[in-house]
């Protein structure tokens, strides 16, 4: 089939005013070949380092870069609104800063706040600005927003100087992209249910019991399986929502009680579950129907457990599924988990020793043991989107070896 005749994904790809500006011409040419609608955007900047005319040539559109001098009164919404992805590559610090800091004072980052594509950005600086704290915390506030990086690589940069900040290839990038798009990815077609967050269970109308869990290790999750390819289906605690994706359904829940029947109906198609969230193991057997008040003296709260979703999930596993449970322990984190392994019959426990620095709850790092069966695999401290990421290569390898049969169940389910 002719590219022309492909019903064409629209991805809006921006360039800002980095020297590496001129591989975002073989990044535009490489996902026209592979049938993407390119509407390129440069910053009035980038024009200084490559030229409109190339983007306008490859691109499938001309290329833009003023938000007032092209036919549309209202560029940025035209863009933003009709895309389904935007990639920005060269990103520089600058425009990391603006992005981040909600700023629409060109054509490029009016668009990225008039969308709910998902977006894609491609740092690329010199080693010391990509070092900087400020880029650091610009960079993790976006990431935090769902907002997907391909990292830079080392090697020469401009100025004969070497390090850390040049822009990952053009191939790694169309990768990353055609994976979001579903085009292509080692999940695409599979359909992943990630759970995250720490549940809450009332203790009358005001108050409830809870724990530290933000949802950041889920989301990643969730986040990373979409960039592979694969239809998620986020159960989430956190009110803050991931950005709007076309393969993404998110179900909002508080209690164990609701993440139950949520995991239950969702799981029941899909390929992959993954259960990142805390769920509380105890909850209040009574909720006051009114909020308790000194006047009714110091409440006798009686606890009961809850329900052990995991458990039930790995009860029901239908032929092929792959299951993945989270271990948040504090002693003996190692020995704990692979029990739980084992007792739980998961397929993979990812345990994490939440005692430990920059570990687990809240952090936007984590250091995990992802525990098989019949393996190990250490991740150091690493943004949780890379920790998502090792994950997911595991299970990739699983879905790969699994052939349908059914797994064993948990031994002591
Ligand atoms: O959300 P963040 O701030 O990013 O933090 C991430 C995290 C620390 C919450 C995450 O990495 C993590 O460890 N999640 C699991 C926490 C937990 O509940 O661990 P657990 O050892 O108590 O439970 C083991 C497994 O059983 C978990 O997959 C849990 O989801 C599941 N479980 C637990 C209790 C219960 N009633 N039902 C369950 O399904």
């Amino acid at each position: 089939m002719a590219a022309s005749e492909i019903p064409a994904k629209r991805v809006v790809l921006g360039v800002t005013a980095g020297i590496s500006a001129y591989k975002a011409i073989e990044v535009c040419r490489r996902l026209v070949d592979a049938g993407v609608h390119v509407a390129p955007v440069l910053t009035p900047d980038a024009m200084r380092f490559v030229g409109a005319a190339t983007f306008s040539a490859l691109g499938s559109e001309p290329a833009q870069s003023s938000l007032f001098e092209g036919s549309s009164p209202i560029p940025h919404t035209a863009l933003g609104q009709a895309d389904d992805l935007v990639v920005v590559a060269p990103a520089t610090a600058d425009f990391l800063a603006r992005y981040a800091a909600g700023m629409a004072n060109d054509l490029l980052t009016a668009t990225l706040l008039a969308t709910r594509a998902p977006v894609v950005v491609c740092p690329a600086m010199h080693t010391e600005m990509w070092e900087h704290p400020s880029v650091r915390e610009n960079l993790a506030t976006l990431v935090r927003r769902v907002v997907a990086v391909v990292p830079p690589g080392e090697g020469p940069l401009a100025a004969g100087d070497v390090g850390v900040g040049r822009l990952a290839g053009p191939a790694d990038i169309v990768a990353v992209v055609l994976g979001m798009l579903g085009s292509s990815g080692d999940l695409a077609g599979r359909r992943v249910v990630v759970s995250a967050g720490g549940t809450r269970e009332p203790l009358d109308p005001v108050r409830h019991l809870s724990n530290r869990s933000s949802g950041k290790q889920g989301h990643a999750l969730a986040s990373a399986a979409l960039r592979r390819g694969a239809e998620v289906t986020l159960v989430t605690t956190v009110s803050t929502p991931m950005p709007a994706h076309p393969r993404l359904s998110v179900v909002r829940v508080d209690t164990a009680a609701e993440m139950e029947a949520a995991m239950g109906i969702e799981s029941e198609k899909a390929d992959v579950i993954v259960m990142a969230a805390a769920v509380a193991d105890f909850r209040p057997v009574k909720v006051a129907n009114r909020k308790l008040t000194k006047d009714d003296g110091i409440p006798d709260i009686v606890l009961e457990q809850t329900p052990d979703i995991l458990r039930a999930l790995v009860a029901r596993r239908r032929p092929g599924q792959v299951i993945v449970g989270f271990a948040a322990e504090t002693d003996e984190p190692l020995r704990r988990a692979r029990a739980k392994r084992a007792s739980k019959g998961v397929d993979l426990m990812v345990v994490n020793d939440v005692s430990a620095p920059g570990v687990g709850f809240d952090h936007d790092t984590n250091a995990v043991t992802i525990i098989a069966q019949d393996a190990e695999h250490e991740v150091p401290l690493s943004a949780k989107e890379a920790v998502a990421d090792a994950v997911l290569d595991e299970v990739v390898e699983l879905l790969g070896r699994d052939q349908g049969a059914p797994r064993a169940r948990g031994e002591d389910s």
